[in-house]
């Protein structure tokens, strides 16, 4: 943690302070720091009052069980989630109010108003009815950000059955391991969606996936566009493979929200680890529900005529609880986009911005960062002036980047919510309120009202620097590792007794304002994807090329992170420039795009401690260019110097 440590006190000497524009204050949903004192005196009636705000079927009779590891909350509860997303919001004039409004990358719009969605999302829950899906069945969702990635979701909160979707930038092996591991009987997928220009091959990609996939029964193909499907293969097995539009054509779209105990799944989502494998985050519905709607409705201040656009991908945390559940709740307007920003030119998102009207905007710093490189001509060309609050999510954000979004795109008047979460915590923990908090470029600020945060060192005490904690439950907790309890309690509650630790490492300015450093685990956080080492590793060592692979995060001006491989070849085997290429392309064909490494280091041996433990530090040192630090411990300390020299060599 040094270097981070060091660019830390960079941040900490940061003196510049936004308070709250007058502009932001006028009807704000909160004006003062009145939640703050009542989550402070009453946590759990502080969560109640927002669990209130919901339409529940049946009433809760305890807000909280809490036996550590494991929380319920709204214990007895019975609610929908698709049902509060929808149905509540069609006795009055949301009825007739655009939910979501979609362009595709080729520019090719559609847009749902709550009725429309409505009707769609309870057609599709018939049709998968249709094919056996009952309460409690896993669905798995491959898709491109359409339309009916949206849907999907809600028919499945419609019927009681937990989706797992799976971001369609993943390999058909990374697709597969997940279907396995949730023993989804159904996947919804497209014929592909655009990227660049190009197509992926989503069905293509499924049916290699699901060759070593015992569990599923039955295949739903969105047809993403005749176009599309004119340009690509779309074979269709006989018995198990359906186009969405010939099922949803003769579904009803009456169909009843099921009432879902307060605890039942509501979905997995799998997000990477320290070990080889992803872990399936457990989320449940009443809590989850809750504190996804009430963050939203703080965090973002929505107003009824909002145009609210979150440019995440619904295959990530982001955009189930940001896109989706949380302003689909509050009866917003969500702007959907499917494609990338710099297509076909780098205006693309200020051209949507201006084009729809966009007020609210939220977006990681990778993306601003390039949007910085692109230069400020781009967003010049358009009439960004609706937009009145920026977010950004996923990393820490540099005060560079900060002060460029919130000069160039928010015009010097937008309050920036800096919001701190994971995919484990469901919904945002620690960010500034727009109309409340006064920021500082760089700092996510404080714990949301109702979450208790503080900085521990390995043995429990309390610091001015270490380890993130969350010292209470929260509602949106995750509830376990899908299948693996053991892993549960193991990655996230064994460092303290009945405290979470998130791995993430933390300082608090001499203001107590909180600065989240990043991950103090084996996880790399590239573009604002979250990798694990190891899984990389796996892809590696899994080409018959390679005995032995060591990944670490290299700084990338952009991406934040960007992966360093250092490669042992078996004997005979040269490391040519051919190799490095096959080795990057096996990554990608084992995980996905997101985890092709940008440097691959060819090494004859890797530097280990004396007992075979590999020392990711050195070599995190020598991707970095820094002096080496201790290598006392090293069984031969030439391996690493051997390294720095060649390495040091190639760099341009
Ligand atoms: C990790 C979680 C939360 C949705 C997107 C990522 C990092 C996230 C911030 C922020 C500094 C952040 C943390 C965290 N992170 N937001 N505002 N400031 N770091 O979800 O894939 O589960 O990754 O992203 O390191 O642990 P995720």
């Amino acid at each position: 943690m040094s270097e981070a440590g060091a660019a830390l006190d960079v941040l900490l000497t940061e003196e510049r302070r936004f308070p709250p524009p007058e502009h932001s204050r006028k009807g704000a949903v909160v004006a003062d720091r009145g939640p703050y004192e009542r989550a402070e005196r009453d946590r759990l009636a502080f969560w109640e009052s927002w669990a209130e705000e919901l339409d529940w079927f049946e009433g809760w009779h305890t807000v909280l069980e809490w036996e550590p590891p494991h929380a319920k909350w709204f214990v007895g509860g019975r609610l929908n989630a698709a049902h509060n997303c929808l149905d509540r919001h069609l006795e009055g004039p949301r009825r007739d109010k655009p939910a979501l409004i979609w362009e595709g990358e080729p520019g090719d719009t559609r847009s749902f108003t709550y009725a429309e969605l409505h009707a769609e999302v309870s057609r599709l829950a018939n049709a998968l009815k249709g094919l056996g899906v009952q309460k409690g069945d896993r669905v798995a969702i491959y898709l491109p950000m359409i339309p009916e990635a949206a849907i999907a979701m809600l028919a499945c909160a419609r019927i009681g059955a937990p989706h797992s979707v799976v971001f369609g930038g993943f390999s058909p092996e990374a697709l597969a391991d997940r279907i396995n591991d949730a023993q989804a009987r159904v996947l919804v997928t497209a014929d592909g969606g655009y990227r660049r220009g190009g197509v992926v091959p989503l069905k293509l990609n499924s049916d290699k996936a699901l060759e070593a996939c015992p569990s599923l029964e039955s295949v739903v193909v969105v047809e993403r566009g005749e176009e599309l499907s004119r340009g690509i293969e779309v074979p269709m097995t006989a018995g198990r493979d359906h186009f969405y539009s010939d099922l949803v054509a003769e579904a009803s779209s009456e169909c009843p929200a099921e009432p879902m105990d307060s605890e039942d799944l509501l979905y997995i989502l799998y997000t990477s680890g320290t070990t080889g494998t992803p872990k399936g985050v457990v989320h449940t519905t009443g809590g989850y529900l809750t504190q996804v709607s009430a963050t939203t409705k703080c965090v973002f201040d929505l107003r009824e005529d909002d145009v609210y656009w979150c440019t995440a991908d619904v295959g990530w945390v982001t955009g189930h609880s940001y896109i989706v559940y949380g302003p689909l709740a509050n009866g917003a307007t969500v702007l959907m986009y499917e494609g990338a920003p710099d297509w076909p030119r780098n205006d693309r998102f200020w051209d949507i911005c201006a084009r729809y009207g966009v007020t609210v905007f939220y977006t990681a710093p990778t993306a601003i960062r390039a949007f910085m490189k692109w230069g400020e001509r781009w967003p010049a060309k358009h009439d960004l002036s609706r937009l009145r609050l920026l977010g950004t999510v996923g990393e820490p954000i540099n005060p560079e980047a900060w002060m460029w979004y919130h000069r160039v795109v928010g015009g010097g008047r937008c309050p920036i919510v800096d919001t701190w979460w994971q995919t484990e915590t469901g919904a945002i923990m620690i960010t500034p309120l727009p109309a409340v908090t006064t920021t500082r470029p760089g700092s996510a600020t404080e714990p949301f009202p109702g979450i208790r945060a503080t900085l521990l060192d390995d043995d429990g005490n309390e610091v001015n620097a270490g380890f993130l904690a969350i010292t209470e439950p929260w509602p949106s907790m995750m509830r376990t590792i899908y299948g693996d309890e053991q892993r549960y309690r193991d990655t996230y509650w064994s460092k303290w007794d009945g405290i979470y630790f998130p791995g993430d490492g933390a300082k608090y300015d001499n203001d107590g304002y909180l600065w989240i450093l990043g991950r103090v685990d084996d996880v790399l956080n590239v573009a604002g994807h979250r990798i694990g080492t190891m899984e990389v590793e796996s892809a590696l060592v899994d080409h018959e090329a390679v005995v032995e692979a060591a990944v670490v995060g290299k700084t990338h001006d952009v991406k934040g992170q960007a992966i360093a491989a250092f490669v042992t070849l078996r004997e005979g085997v040269d490391g040519s420039q051919a190799l490095e290429g096959r080795l990057r392309e096996h990554v990608v064909q084992k995980i996905g795009a997101i985890a092709r490494p940008e440097i691959v280091v060819f090494a004859a041996d890797l530097p280990k401690t004396r007992s075979g433990k590999i020392m990711r530090r050195l070599l995190k040192d020598v991707a970095e260019g820094h002096r080496l630090g201790d290598t006392t411990t090293l069984a031969d300390p030439a391996v690493v110097e051997a390294l720095q020299m060649k390495y040091g060599g190639e760099e341009d």
